[in-house]
């Protein structure tokens, strides 16, 4: 595995490497819902490259780009068993250097949801996955369904701009209660942690609603918001019943669906979603070792 800073070092190194090539870009702070993404790309390609880069354009003013977490030796030691070929790793002034001022803006998909809380959020995540894509000329390219606005951006965005690639979407990866791993769940503490789990609980409570046979999108979210007002710890900033290409709130759920919400805990900000489609969920999956709640973990408390 080749560990390089620079853009000149990237891209020669690029060049050596057989094709198709798969890229899982991450912000670093590596668990198990990122080496999925590399294993998947491993499995199928020829070569594989990691980018860990925390990317200060999609960070707002007052949000946690300083404090986001950050271990390159961890994830460098966490990368080399799975044989990716290339890390890269720049500073911010290689992605961005002095009078930097081109961004990619993709319009409508960037506003609901997400997009309300963060107004740039998207256009900082588009500018630098475009960027990356520029970099690695990937065949195909990894994401978590666990950003599912992401995941519609950032396809937009390949379609729009005729990248030749491949949007590779993976299931969320969860822990032993349900909660999606992210880096973000380092902020927790042990009660919030613990209360963490709802956002799980409310999506699962709609998607038991839908299974009993409920359409009503109205009806499903009271569901999913009920269910995160029961926690004490929990504050809910959205729930949404969205058609998944447009992200349009949806009436009632007759085909497709995305179920999503966002929620602080603490001065903790989550988000998870389910995905129905083409009559099927998906709603991700536990790490290897732990046991679905249903299956007898013992909760706390
Ligand atoms: P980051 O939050 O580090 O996530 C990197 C990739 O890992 C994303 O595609 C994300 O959806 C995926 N991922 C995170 N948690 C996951 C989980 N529990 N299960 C499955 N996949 C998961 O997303 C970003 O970084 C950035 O916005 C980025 C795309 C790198 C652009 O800066």
């Amino acid at each position: 595995m080749r560990v390089v800073s620079t853009l000149e070092e990237l891209t020669a190194l690029r060049r050596s490497l057989p094709e198709p090539h798969g890229l899982a870009p991450t912000m670093g702070y590596l668990h198990e819902g990122h080496l999925s993404l590399a294993r998947r790309a491993r499995s199928e390609c020829a070569s594989v490259g990691v980018s860990i880069f925390v990317n200060p354009t999609q960070f707002g003013p007052g949000e946690d780009l300083e404090k986001y977490p950050r271990d390159l030796d961890r994830d460098l030691a966490l990368l080399e068993p799975l044989g990716v070929d290339v890390v890269w790793a720049p500073p911010a002034e290689e992605i961005y250097p002095p009078r930097f001022q081109t961004y990619v803006t993709v319009e409508e998909l960037a506003r609901p949801l997400e997009g309300r809380a963060r107004p740039h959020h998207f256009r900082g995540v588009a500018t630098v996955v475009c960027k990356l894509f520029m970099v690695f000329q990937p065949q195909r390219a990894y994401f978590g369904q666990k950003d599912g606005q992401q995941v519609v951006v950032v396809r937009r965005m390949a379609q729009d701009l005729n990248l030749p690639l491949q949007i590779v979407v993976c299931p969320t990866v969860r822990e032993f209660d349900g909660l999606a791993m992210s880096s973000r769940n380092k902020y927790l503490a042990r009660d919030e942690r613990r209360a963490a789990s709802v956002l799980f609980r409310a999506l699962q409570r709609a998607k038991q609603s839908y299974e009993a046979g409920q359409r009503e999108a109205d009806l499903l979210r009271a569901e999913m918001s009920r269910t995160l007002a029961m926690e004490p710890l929990a504050t809910e900033e959205y729930v949404s019943v969205a058609q998944p290409e447009t992200l349009e709130e949806l009436p009632a759920v007759d085909q497709d669906a995305l179920l999503s919400l966002a929620v602080r805990i603490g001065r903790t900000r989550l988000i998870d979603n389910f995905l129905l489609e083409k009559g099927k969920w998906s709603t991700g999956e536990f790490t290897p070792g732990s046991k679905r709640p249903e299956e007898g973990v013992q909760h706390e408390g």
